[in-house]
């Protein structure tokens, strides 16, 4: 359960890339709570400058401002560290359908720097995010490890590719890797403002503001929504994970799904208010349904969830409550 009983050796040194966006914000903050040491490194393309401000409270944290597009930068990162969790991407489907190019350059060759540098650097395990997202047009449900469709974005075939690599650095030059297909995270720090922000920090805002959100579709669409403490636990097991465990890719979530109307109601619940939504057009490259079976992570990593969608909707309301006075 959890991941705060988590033990590595005293002095271990992780390097999570991404530091500055959501999720890699929370692993910082996660790990340097444990008392190990952390260094960050992002080149601010969408994270946020107060979230590395943050975690310099911590002795143990540094940060490099870089960018995974550069080999130098990666070796540099890697040099001396245990493990690399690698968060740095662009994200948004959308997105990368107006600029394919700059999701190669950025999520394939960024992900294989990071990749060769922990090879050359010699570090312990590389976990690296990969995405639901790799399903693509597979309409199996629950979505089953081995059972992949075509991507359907350029975003979701970076995923694919980076998948690809990992499988080689491991399975020809020996660098233990674990991908981890992550489902709709939530949780503190996702950032509303963006443009391209997900749907339940825009849903919040919104209702806060005591304004409407357009549900793209009818809102019968469904995902796995998965709370950001189980993402951290699943990292942090993958570090620790029998070798058997890598050179393989697992998907993350709760193993429940929620569709949008139903989580738009849930938060309406939640904060007390009764705001009708509007619905506006589907947008191109969206899956219309995601649903993990998470039995591979159970079995071979030992991920357990604690949190379910309630539970993480109710934390990260509070949060942002806060956050957005
Ligand atoms: N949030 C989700 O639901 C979700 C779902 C599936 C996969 N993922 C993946 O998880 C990872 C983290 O996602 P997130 O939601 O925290 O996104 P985020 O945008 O909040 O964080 C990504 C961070 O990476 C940084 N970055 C981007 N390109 C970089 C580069 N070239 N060099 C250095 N830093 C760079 C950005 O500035 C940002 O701070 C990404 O790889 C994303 O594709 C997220």
């Amino acid at each position: 359960m959890g991941y705060k009983h988590l033990k590595f050796p005293e002095g271990t040194v992780f390097l999570v890339t991404g530091a500055a966006g959501f999720i890699g914000s929370n692993l910082c903050e996660a790990i340097l709570s444990l008392g190990y040491k952390v260094r960050g490194l992002d080149n601010f393309s969408n994270g946020r400058r107060e979230n590395i401000e943050q975690l310099r409270q911590y002795e143990n944290f540094s940060f490099i401002e870089g960018d995974i597009t550069d080999p130098d930068t990666c070796l540099d990162a890697c040099d001396g560290v245990d493990y690399v969790l690698n968060q740095a991407a662009w994200g948004s489907v959308p997105r990368s359908m107006k600029m394919p190019l700059v999701y190669n350059a950025n999520n394939v060759s960024g992900t294989m720097n990071i990749f060769d540098a922990a090879y050359k650097k010699g570090v312990k395990r590389v976990v690296y995010a990969s995405s639901s997202s790799v399903y693509g047009d597979s309409a199996v449900l629950p979505k089953v490890e081995g059972q992949e469709g075509r991507p359907i974005s350029p975003y979701a075939l970076t995923k694919k590719m980076d998948e690809e690599y990992a499988d080689l650095y491991y399975r020809v030059f020996g660098l233990e890797t674990i991908g981890l297909r992550y489902f709709n995270v939530f949780g503190r720090r996702q950032d509303p403002h963006s443009t391209y922000a997900a749907v339940i920090p825009i849903f919040v805002k919104n209702l806060l503001n005591d304004t409407p959100s357009v549900i793209n579709g009818d809102g019968s669409q469904t995902r796995d929504f998965t709370y950001i403490e189980n993402v951290i636990e699943m990292n942090l097991k993958s570090c620790l994970a029998p070798k058997e465990a890598c050179g393989e890719a697992y998907n993350v979530a709760y193993g429940e799904n929620t569709s949008l109307n139903q989580l738009y109601d849930k938060l309406c619940a939640l904060l007390g208010k009764d705001i009708k939504p509007n619905y506006g057009p589907s947008r191109a490259g969206d899956i219309p349904h995601s649903l993990a079976n998470i039995d591979k992570a159970r079995r071979l990593v030992g991920y357990d969830p604690d949190y379910d969608i309630n539970e993480g909707l109710e934390l990260t309301i509070e949060w942002y409550k806060e956050f957005l006075k």
